[in-house]
């Protein structure tokens, strides 16, 4: 069963960052992109690294390890070596809180 996970309030979560989650059964993160937020699993499909200091070039993420790319939009791979597209997750804003559903 789905459920909304506080990722953070919306005044501290600004534009061009990102945040880091943690659901118990995976890691998630979260962009702020030019103020909309985009969330996919933080697990590379090519070998599991985590995004956390990959650079984001436009809406794509850059896996820091092999240079893997992905659109946080559509989780679709944009560059090799991975071959899989990542998971995506929506988001909202509820009473000031950037949540995301896992
Ligand atoms: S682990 Fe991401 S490209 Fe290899």
């Amino acid at each position: 069963m789905s459920e909304w996970k506080d990722v953070a309030s919306i005044l501290e979560f600004k534009p061009g960052t990102r945040v880091l989650v943690k659901t118990g059964h995976f890691d998630a993160i979260v962009f702020n992109l030019d103020g909309v937020f985009y969330a996919i699993e933080d697990a590379c499909t090519h070998d599991g690294e985590s995004f956390a200091d990959g650079d984001l070039d436009g809406k794509e993420i850059i896996c820091p390890r092999h240079g893997a790319q992905f659109d946080i939009i559509t989780g679709k791979v944009t560059v090799a070596p991975a071959l899989e597209d990542i998971q995506i997750f929506p988001t909202r804003v509820k009473d000031g809180v950037v949540q995301i559903k896992i």
